[in-house]
């Protein structure tokens, strides 16, 4: 099949390429000329693990092409995916402004039939909204072409993205065509390969499924975090907790590791948009009005702990805290939204200095953080330490699971760690001479 993906963010790129490896044609248009040129060198400009050789070798096999131009992308595409950001606007609500100067763009230059599909996460109606963009610019160029806007949202993981497309949960695609669903059918038959993971249903359901999906995630790991704030006051542990309550099926073990909130470019702005859809609709959201402020406080639980650690010694003025980690989750270099800034920020107002390292994210970290005097970012884990009056982990790194305790006893000034996602085993660093704060845990 011809595909045609514009904007070549996380979802294009991940997309197009795994499109292209089951031997589609995929063209991907990006209005950026930077971002295509760096494609055409074979490399690419997020990270993502394996994604890389996968846009590598589709585009020299021929199956995936870069062009600034969406005229050449849509040529000979039947597939139109719309994978452009919709950032958040100050209120909380989704900017669609690139995604409807794609849709005017696509009216003003298709000459067949396509199907138009938004991808991109964009609230309820947008699929309408898209359709009358289009049809609008149809007719003023005297067209009357056959058209469809499906909204087919996206469940990537950054990390896991090319494996989340590859062996899908589920494939959602809404769209009131039957025509659309055989289609949609044909392209997804090698990765949907039960027929109950494609599932088709009303546009407005789909574009509606995506946030309904990722506010019940950012619920399951609210309410932990909560669980975890209680467990401590009572003396219980929430690991434990976590265990006796999982191995219910119909609660499950996923997604309920108590930690310093969630992060990332998805639930923090996703739930926000789906508490201003709901209120302009007269709904109360008061659910997820609470999912998100349990997270807002849960992402400053770790700096509390370390204000209140420092306090009878006179605060944190003056000291250094060594961080580990610094994006939102581990295995991406994506810092937006991530728990270590909030941390970073209320202790350096506190006048403590950070010390920060990163296997991945530190060249995006030192971009981000070059304007805060008092943060300074080293590349190695263990030197990070050095000098430090404590340690503190904020990313769930494979790295920092099994560190070597001594090393970082020599390193601190004191061997303290506060564990933001309880990597460690409390009474081993108990008896071993360390204070270990976690999370959900008395010390
Ligand atoms: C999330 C969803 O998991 C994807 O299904 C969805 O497609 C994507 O958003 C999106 O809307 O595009 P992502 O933001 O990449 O994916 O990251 P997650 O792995 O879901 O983690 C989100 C945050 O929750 C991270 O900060 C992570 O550390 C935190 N988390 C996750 C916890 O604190 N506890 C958990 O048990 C799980």
């Amino acid at each position: 099949m011809n595909i045609c993906i514009v904007g070549t963010g996380y979802v294009g790129l991940v997309s197009a390429a795994c499109f292209a490896e089951m031997g589609n044609h995929v063209w991907c248009v990006d209005v950026n000329p930077d971002v295509i040129k760096t494609l055409k060198e074979g490399k690419i400009h997020i990270f993502e693990p394996g994604l890389e050789d996968l846009v590598k070798r589709n585009y020299e096999d021929q199956r995936l092409f870069f062009t600034t131009s969406l005229k050449d992308g849509l040529d000979k595409a039947r597939f139109v995916f719309i994978t452009v950001g919709t950032p958040c606007s100050s209120d909380g609500s989704c900017d669609l402004r690139f995604v409807e100067n794609v849709a005017r763009e696509i009216g003003q230059t298709m000459t067949d039939s396509k199907i138009i599909v938004d991808k991109s996460t964009v609230p309820v109606g947008t699929a309408d909204k898209v359709r009358s963009i289009v049809k609008a610019e149809l007719e003023k160029r005297g067209l009357d072409l056959e058209f469809d806007v499906a909204s087919n949202p996206e469940f990537l993981k950054e990390g896991d993205a090319v494996s989340d497309f590859m062996k899908p949960d589920r494939v959602v695609v809404g769209t009131e065509k039957k025509e659309t669903c055989k289609e949609f059918e044909t392209l997804y038959a090698p990765y949907a390969r039960s027929r109950e993971k494609l599932i088709f249903m009303g546009t407005r359901s789909a574009e509606m499924t995506k946030y309904a999906a990722n506010c019940m995630l950012a619920t399951k790991i609210s309410f932990i975090n909560e669980m975890a704030s209680i467990c401590e006051l009572v003396g219980a542990n929430v690991r434990e907790v976590r265990l006796g309550i999982g191995s219910d099926h119909r609660i499950g073990y996923y997604f309920i590791y108590p930690g310093v909130g969630y992060g990332g470019s998805c639930f923090p702005k996703d739930v926000k948009a789906l508490i201003n859809t709901a209120k302009e609709v007269g709904a109360r959201p008061e659910l997820i009005e609470a999912v998100d402020s349990v997270n807002n406080r849960q992402k400053k639980m770790l700096s509390r702990k370390i204000l209140d650690y420092f306090e009878p010694q006179g605060g944190v003025r003056g000291k250094t805290l060594a961080i580990w980690g610094l994006a939102f989750k581990a295995n991406t270099d994506d810092m937006r939204e991530s728990s270590a800034l909030s941390i970073i920020s209320e202790l350096t107002e506190a006048g403590m200095k950070i010390k920060a390292f990163d296997p991945v994210a530190h060249i995006k970290a030192e971009e981000i953080l070059r304007d805060n005097d008092l943060v300074e970012i080293v590349h190695n884990q263990y030197e990070v330490l050095e000098g430090a009056n404590a340690v503190a982990v904020v990313t769930d790194w494979n790295q920092f699971r099994n560190p070597d305790f001594d090393k970082i006893k020599e390193a601190l000034l004191a061997p303290v760690i506060f564990d933001g996602r309880n990597l460690y085993d409390p009474s081993y660093l108990g008896s071993n001479g360390f204070a270990y704060f976690s999370v959900g845990r008395r010390p």
